[in-house]
Formats: C-alpha cells, structure tokens, sequence
C-alpha cells in the first residue's frame, strides 16, 4: 500500500477545494477520478495542474474495470468518495442520473474497493480507510422547535437527491457491517466558498447581483440552512480520515443557522460595501419566486460528536466565511463567466421560467 489516495469528484466544488488543500499542505499524491460532468472543472484545478503529486483521471466511478485498474496500480492508503450530482432542484427535474451515480456509482466504487481491501495483507488492511462524503439532507426536515440533527437521528430523505445519497450512506454501513471495510461517513451542512457552482443559492445570487437579474428566492424565504465554509468541511474531513472510528459517521456544522432571506441579504449588504451600484442597493433585486415541490423547511447540525471525539470547530463564521467568499467571486469572474456559459443557460431557462422568472 502506498502513501496516496484516491478522490472522486475532485473536479467538482467542495472536492477541488478538499485536492487543492492536500496537494499544497504535502500530505502525499492524490488520484483525482472525476467524470466532468456540468458540475466538473478542470480550472478549479489550475493552481496544481503541474504539481507530480496530483494525477487527474477523466472517468466514471460506475467504470468497475477502471476503478479497479487504478486501485491495482496506485494501491491507495484511502478512497475519498465526493462524486455525486448535488443539486436538488435538478433531482426533481431529472432524478435518472442521482440513482446512477449517487446509488450504482457508489455501489460500484464499494465492490471495487472491497476487491481491492481484499487483497491487501493485514496490516494494510487494518490502515486502509473508505471516506464517504454526504449530507445533513438524509434526515428530512426539521421545524423551528426540533433539535438539531444527531448521528442517531433517523434517515428520512425527502428529495430524489436525498434519498440517493441516503442510499448510498446504507451502502457504506452495510460494507463495513458485513465485510469489514474500514469505512467512515460523514454528513455535512451546506457548503459555501470560492469554485462554488452558481446553480446553488450564494454563487447564483452573487452572479445574478452583479448582473443585474432578479434575486430569486423561492417561496417566503424562511426556509433555514446551516453553512459552512468549504475549507473548514475540508478539514474535518482530513480529520475524520486521521483520527476517526472506523464505522462510525460524523456529523459536520457550522452552528451558522440563517433563513435563505437572512443569507441573501447579507450578500447584498457585502455587494453594496465592496462592490457598490451606480444608485440603490443590491437588495432592490430580490425577487420571491414560485417554491420548490418538497421543501425540506429546516436544517440543522449538532456537531459535538466531531468536536468532542477528534476536536474539530470550524475556523471561519459565517460574517467572516461569506466576506472571503464574495471578495473571491469579485476576483475570479473569469472562471464565473466561464461556466456560466453553455450548459448552464438552458439549466437556468429550465429551471426558472416555470417558477415565473426570466434569468437566463
Ligand atoms: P459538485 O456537484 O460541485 O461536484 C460533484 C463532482 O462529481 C463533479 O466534479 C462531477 O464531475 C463529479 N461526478 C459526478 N458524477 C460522477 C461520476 N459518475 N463519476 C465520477 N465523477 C463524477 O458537488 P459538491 O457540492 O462538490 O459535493 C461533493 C459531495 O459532497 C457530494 O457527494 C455531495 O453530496 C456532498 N455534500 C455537498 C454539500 C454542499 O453544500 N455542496 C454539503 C454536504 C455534502
Ligand atoms: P441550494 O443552494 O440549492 O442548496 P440545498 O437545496 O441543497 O439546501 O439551496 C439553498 C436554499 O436556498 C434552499 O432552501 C433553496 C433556496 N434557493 C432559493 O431560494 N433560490 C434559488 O434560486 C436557489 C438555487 C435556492
């Protein structure tokens, strides 16, 4: 076994900036498997595109025979799992690809590992590590007067997207119950932070600001999120992968509980500061839009168990977290304009114009 690991989905958001990290604090080589998908980008990869250590794989974590091909020949000491589809609104417009991926990709990627982890002498196998990433969403909903979500909360996913990671999660239990793959889960709240795609909530009201369009919020805008900032996930996971019981999950937060109202306010008030209109404010262009079907009302994460157990916290706040964040969307507006083009004008179109708005 070497001192290497694989990721999956590295090209994506919270997995190029998970690479990124690895590769420039020198904690070894990282296979990066990614399928390019409209969620995958090589510019989020720029910064190591010549660094040795980092070896991108264009590829499917469904393809057994190459997943099995690069754990033969890299013999990793850890598969990082991020590859998935992530955004809801599109698991309600097509919910094909989130079973495919989300469901038979990671199925896939678990018989390869368990092939590989098979072969691998005691001592090894002992030290080989399986992380799977996932979401606070496999718990459903909570009302104003819930407690926050728990490792022992019962899973109860209530969209497409949801529920095939709430699959995929069981998957991960039931390798490490059965055949005792050393595996670790863990559920994270919402991501936000610098190549964050601009089909979720902060990315798209940032884009839309500057540009002038509508700041959609679906339904009354009360709906609750906790955030964190994508380094701070970044480093919870690094810790889990050191220090964390084999078969346990960990819960990820932020203690950053904000109605979608409250965020995108904030956003305008950091655009009006940084980035100030001709005339008038930012705020001027929230638009309240038709709902999405399901809305999950709150979420929420009790993150003791990580703090207690490893001595994880999260670093940034959301104020400090969400002022990085816009000063990096000001800065990088080529890699914004970037993709933003093509396939995602006909996401926005799809997505959009049936809840009543023009953004496209
Ligand atoms: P993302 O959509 O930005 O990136 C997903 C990446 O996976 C992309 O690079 C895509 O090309 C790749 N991919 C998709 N299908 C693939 C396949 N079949 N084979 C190989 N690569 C494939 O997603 P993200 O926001 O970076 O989320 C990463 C992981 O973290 C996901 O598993 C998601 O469920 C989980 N998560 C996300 C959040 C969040 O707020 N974004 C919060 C908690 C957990
Ligand atoms: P999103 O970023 O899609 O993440 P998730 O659905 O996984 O939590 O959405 C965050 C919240 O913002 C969610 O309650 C839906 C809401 N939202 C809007 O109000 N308007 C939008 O245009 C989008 C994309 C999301």
């Amino acid at each position: 076994m070497n001192d290497c690991i694989i990721v999956t989905g590295g090209a994506g958001f919270i997995g190029s900036n998970f690479v990124n990290d690895w590769v420039k604090l020198g904690l070894g080589k990282v296979i990066n498997l990614d399928k390019l998908t409209y969620a995958g980008n090589l510019a989020n990869l720029a910064d190591i595109e010549q660094n040795p250590e980092h070896i991108f794989v264009h590829g499917d974590i469904g393809h057994s025979e190459l997943v099995g091909d690069l754990l033969k020949l890299y013999q990793p000491r850890a598969v990082v799992n991020f590859a998935a589809e992530s955004h809801v609104d599109r698991s309600i417009h097509g919910p094909g690809e989130f079973i495919q991926t989300n469901i038979v990709g990671t199925f896939n990627l678990l018989e390869e590992a368990r092939t590989y982890w098979s072969s691998l002498n005691d001592a090894d196998k002992a030290n080989f590590r399986f992380l799977h990433v996932s979401t606070d969403e496999v718990y459903g909903s909570l009302s104003a007067t819930d407690s926050a979500f728990k490792e022992t909360n019962a899973y109860e996913p209530n969209s497409p997207y949801s529920a095939s990671k709430a699959a995929s999660d069981h998957l991960v239990r039931a390798y490490h119950h059965t055949y005792g793959i050393p595996m670790l889960t863990t559920n994270c709240s919402n991501n936000y932070g610098p190549y964050h795609f601009p089909e979720k909530l902060i990315p798209l009201v940032i884009h839309n600001a500057l540009n002038g369009k509508p700041l959609p919020i679906y339904g009354n805008g009360s709906n609750v999120r906790d955030w964190l900032y994508v380094g701070d996930h970044c480093t919870a996971i690094r810790r889990v992968l050191e220090a964390g019981r084999v078969g346990e999950t960990y819960n990820i937060g932020g203690w950053n509980e904000k109605t979608n109202l409250e965020v995108v306010h904030t956003l305008c008030d950091i655009l009006d500061q940084q980035k100030p209109k001709k005339s008038g404010s930012y705020c001027e262009q929230i638009t309240f839009v038709q709902d999405r079907p399901g809305h999950d009302q709150r979420y929420a994460i009790d993150a003791t168990k990580i703090e207690r157990e490893l001595g994880w916290k999260p670093a940034e706040t959301f104020e400090t977290g969400i002022q990085k964040t816009v000063a990096w969307y000001l800065t990088h507006q080529d890699w914004v304009n970037n993709v933003t083009s093509g396939e995602y004008k006909n996401w926005v179109n799809t997505n959009y114009k049936e809840r009543g708005e023009e953004l496209a």
